[in-house]
């Protein structure tokens, strides 16, 4: 899809993002918020409407692009998948809330959030977080260890969740949700990012400027993150066919299919 050159070539300052932080505040009553932790932490800092309601493209293209240098393209391709979320036909906007919608692209084994059958996929949830960063070993998180975790995840839905799944959208979004937060909290080349930072981003849902996060100087494109995804499967020792197979095979061994 060709964009609008405006965009292509927005001039953006890093000291932008920095300068808005102040504003930030979290959601109140009438705001809705989202399974994604980035979302709602751009639109606690207001740079994404604080409503998290009617979010247009223009508005998603130059907020991930001002704010965390991701590629406009890349922005409309997220936009367009939001947008499967709004329940009403030919919408044009998506509603943070609407993102939580679930087995569209909402998914168990989240690393934040409850599976759906147990409670709500919107909030924070400190147990399944906990969980999470008992994988999280370092101060430094590598490859190998946020490949885990989100494998531990995987693994304890498959086995606690009678109706847990993870359709092969729904993979690609766990394993590019992982090469997202490495990606933009840290250094997706070397595959590295601090743990400090991770952790302030899924706890306060808050930019972690106070830790010395900066907007990230390498554009993030599509290719770039199924890149690190595909990186987070060979950590894994698996290609992505055999880890879509794997979630399979468990699933069919524990429900004995
Ligand atoms: C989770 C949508 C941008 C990081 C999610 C989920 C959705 C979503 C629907 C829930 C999946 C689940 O069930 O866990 C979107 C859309 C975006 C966007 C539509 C852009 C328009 C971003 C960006 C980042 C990001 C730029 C960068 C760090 C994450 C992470 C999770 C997540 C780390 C996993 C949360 C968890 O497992 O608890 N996103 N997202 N997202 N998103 Fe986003
Ligand atoms: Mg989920």
């Amino acid at each position: 899809m060709k964009l609008p050159s405006f965009f292509t070539t927005l001039a953006v300052s890093p000291a932008l993002a920095a300068a808005y932080s102040g504003s930030w505040s979290p959601a109140t009553a009438g705001d809705v918020r989202a399974p994604c932790p980035m979302l709602n932490t751009l639109a606690n800092h207001g740079y994404l409407r604080h409503s998290g309601k009617d979010i247009t493209l223009n508005e998603t293209i130059t907020t991930l692009q001002t704010v965390l240098n991701v590629d406009p393209v890349f922005s409309t391709f997220l936009f367009e998948k939001a947008l499967t979320t709004n329940p009403y036909p030919n919408a044009t906007t998506f509603s943070l809330e609407d993102l939580g919608n679930h087995n569209i692209l909402e998914h168990d084994a989240s690393l934040s959030r409850a599976d759906w059958f147990f409670g709500s996929v919107l909030l924070f949830n400190e147990t399944v977080f906990a969980e999470t960063k008992s994988h999280l070993t370092a101060d430094i998180i590598s490859l190998e260890m946020a490949a885990k975790a989100r494998l531990g995840r995987v693994e304890t839905s498959n086995a606690t969740n009678p109706t847990f799944s993870l359709s092969p959208l729904g993979m690609d979004f766990d394993f590019g949700e992982t090469a997202a937060y490495i990606m933009v909290l840290g250094d997706g080349a070397a595959g590295t990012v601090r743990k400090d930072r991770v952790e302030y981003l899924f706890e306060n849902e808050r930019l972690p400027f106070e830790l010395g996060w900066v907007r990230p100087n390498t554009t993030i494109t599509l290719d770039g993150l199924i890149a690190v995804a595909n990186r987070l499967f060979a950590a894994q020792g698996l290609t992505s066919e055999e880890a879509a197979k794997r979630v399979r095979s468990s699933r069919d061994m524990h429900f004995g299919h």
